[in-house]
């Protein structure tokens, strides 16, 4: 196998952004003169967890069996980040990349910069998808991005700890705290000083709009914007959400998690230091890792509900393979784009790395089920899983769910009372909205 790593030498955004790329070559049919026969495409992927290597993995295997190369980029961690640099290389009409990893938040942000992929797709092909995700990728009708995971937020614990102190799993937010409060104490008097209740991503950024519409739907507290297209964020419900997970910052939650994305969270909770956590599926993977300190401790549960009758939910995420219109080589763009989303290589994913099939039959398959026990009750979460307004937001959903992040951050930073904060942002809402409509 022939790899070339490092910084790619060629002008442009990637080069400019210091980016690091990746060339992959086909093994076989070189040409005469020792060159790759074939194109080379570009394809931007996440370096989240093990993400850039089962993106390598899996590119390496198209371009064997097609005779092509592909080159691998490492977009940023942060979803929002990732965002930046994808509008400013699309804006420019760059045609560096050729197919985009793409947030399933984006396609009414990005989707005019991509091509419309039903004319590459073999029969069949969409009604193998969870048809909730094909429509999230579907923009006026053209399909903008193939599904390649699924995603959900959920509840990781430690059975030992639980265990241990006569716990059950929380059913409720109150359960949780006081489940946490109460292990940490007891742990801290027997030396334990490093354990924390719960971790979860409190960072000013699109993780933490994901993790405070779980508290807030937990509460009945509505979604930001209504599908009907109102403002629905200053109420009752999200107050108490909101000053709930308020109230965890500095006592079960460390001060810390104010800065924690989704790899922060994994970190602590993996190295054995926190009896809870809210991540995505892929956290459940690395803990199971040989070297994990917490191999065989961790237990998966939907997330905790606002009070007894209150939802168990997980906002749904995901990401998907889009290709540039500006791509010199569309077909063969797609080409890669199904092969990465195939049967095949969402089978691999979900065995290495614990990432989500978006085909229900993945989920039938007795060695996807083995290496993540979880997701047979998963397919249920997700039909469950509270979606981002991003579909009414459309252009404008960056702006919406970064008023909603800044003012979930001062209310848990304690720079601003809830009432106050969701007021301001409903403000700001309405100024960026046609009269208070979207
Ligand atoms: C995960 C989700 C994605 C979300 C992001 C926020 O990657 O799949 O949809 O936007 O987390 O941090």
């Amino acid at each position: 196998m022939l790899f070339l790593v490092g910084h790619t030498p060629y002008r442009g955004f990637l080069w400019r952004s210091g980016l690091t790329a990746i060339l992959l070559l086909p093994v076989l049919s070189p040409l005469p003169g020792g060159l790759a026969q074939g194109v080379t495409l570009t394809i931007a992927c996440s370096a989240v967890g093990i993400e850039y290597r089962l993106c390598r993995e899996g590119a390496q295997a198209w371009a064997e069996a097609s005779g092509h190369s592909v080159r691998l980029i490492q977009s940023p961690n942060l979803s929002n980040d990732r965002l930046g640099l994808y509008q400013q290389m699309l804006a420019a009409r760059s045609s560096e990349v050729d197919v985009f990893q793409i947030d399933i938040i984006w396609p009414g942000i990005l989707g005019a910069h991509f091509i419309d992929l039903r004319p590459y797709l073999p029969t069949g092909e969409t009604g193998a998808h969870f048809p909730a995700i094909i429509r999230a990728n579907t923009v006026a009708g053209e399909l903008k991005a193939l599904p390649w995971y699924t995603d959900v937020g959920l509840l990781f614990f430690r059975k030992d700890l639980l265990k241990k102190y006569g716990r059950e799993t929380p059913r409720t937010w109150t359960e949780l705290d006081a489940a946490a409060a109460h292990i940490v104490r007891e742990e801290r008097k027997s030396g334990n000083n490093r354990l924390y209740g719960f971790v979860f991503q409190a960072k000013s950024y699109e993780g933490l709009t994901c993790n405070a519409l779980e508290w807030i739907a937990s509460f009945g507290g509505g979604r930001i914007l209504s599908p009907d297209g109102k403002i629905a964020l200053n109420n009752p419900r999200t107050v108490k959400a909101l000053n709930t997970a308020a109230s965890w910052i500095g006592s079960i939650a460390p001060r810390g998690v104010l800065t924690y994305a989704e790899e922060e969270a994994r970190g602590v909770f993996q190295s054995g230091r926190a009896v809870f956590m809210r991540n995505w599926p892929y956290a459940w993977s690395l803990s199971q890792a040989p070297d994990s300190p917490v191999k065989g401790k961790v237990g998966v549960a939907p997330l905790p509900g606002g009070g007894k009758q209150g939802a168990r939910v997980g906002t749904l995420g995901g990401w998907n393979l889009a290709v540039s219109k500006y791509s010199r080589h569309p077909r063969l763009a797609a080409a890669l784009a199904l092969h990465l989303t195939s049967s095949r290589e969402q089978t691999r994913r979900a065995i290495a790395g614990a990432y989500n099939p978006t085909r229900p039959a993945v989920y039938r398959d007795p060695k996807v089920l083995a290496a993540n026990p979880f997701f047979a009750f998963l397919p249920a979460i997700l039909a469950n899983a509270v979606s981002r307004p991003s579909e009414v937001a459309g252009v404008k959903y960056n702006r919406v769910s970064s008023i909603f992040w800044e003012a979930v951050h001062d209310v848990l930073s304690g720079r601003d009372t809830a009432e106050t904060a969701l007021e301001a942002a409903e403000r700001r809402l309405r100024r960026i909205s046609r009269d208070g409509r979207w």
